[in-house]
């Protein structure tokens, strides 16, 4: 697996660190809320396992499996509900838990369709955000790390379900996905 790795991005050191700052500010923001972590399986799974446990709160969590790619590396624009989110959104406050801001147009139509659904507040947490490719109007309140337009992989992040245990995020070689 790792001789399909061109470059580290990000170590697990500097993973880690981040997610804890993130929890910490999410702890802090967040007291004395009713706070609901949604997850758009499957890429933020590993995201949410950390980053729950940086959160010194009660808290919930839901999942939601929505399909808006195929084997490639871009965003169809298309966007499937496979699996809905099961707890009652009225009154909660609503974090979603997101591997990566791309093109933002999965996220836009998830948190349109969250919304009418009348929680008390619905804001984005995403460890990565790829500001080059926005599409459209989405703002994450709580971003990670900013990426460069690359397609990268591990922790979660997947090309063509592959690399997701990756403990590091890194960029594949060309050839890995030129095939
Ligand atoms: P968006 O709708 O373009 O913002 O893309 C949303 C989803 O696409 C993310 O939650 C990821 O699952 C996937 N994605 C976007 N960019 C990458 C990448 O660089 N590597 C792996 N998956 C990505
Ligand atoms: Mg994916």
């Amino acid at each position: 697996m790792l001789n399909d790795i061109k470059t580290t991005l990000i170590s697990e050191e500097e993973i880690k660190q981040t997610v804890k700052e993130l929890g910490k500010k999410l702890t802090e923001d967040y007291a004395g809320k009713n706070v609901l972590l949604v997850t758009v399986l499957k890429g933020a799974v590993v995201f949410l396992a950390d980053i729950m446990r940086e959160i010194d709160l009660k808290c919930e969590i839901d999942f939601m499996v929505v399909s808006s790619y195929g084997s490639s590396t871009k965003t169809s624009g298309n966007v499937k509900i496979i699996k809905d989110v099961n707890i009652p959104l009225e009154g909660k406050d609503v974090i979603i838990i997101e591997d990566i801001l791309d093109s933002g147009l999965t996220l836009n139509y998830i948190i349109n369709m969250l919304k009418e659904r009348n929680p008390n507040s619905i804001e984005i947490c995403t460890l990565l955000d790829k500001p080059a490719r926005r599409a459209c109007e989405v703002k994450a309140k709580y971003i990670g790390k900013q990426v460069p337009d690359e397609f990268v992989v591990g922790y979660g992040l997947d090309f063509d379900e592959k690399y997701r245990n990756l403990p590091f995020i890194g960029v594949l070689k060309p050839e890995v996905y030129m095939k």
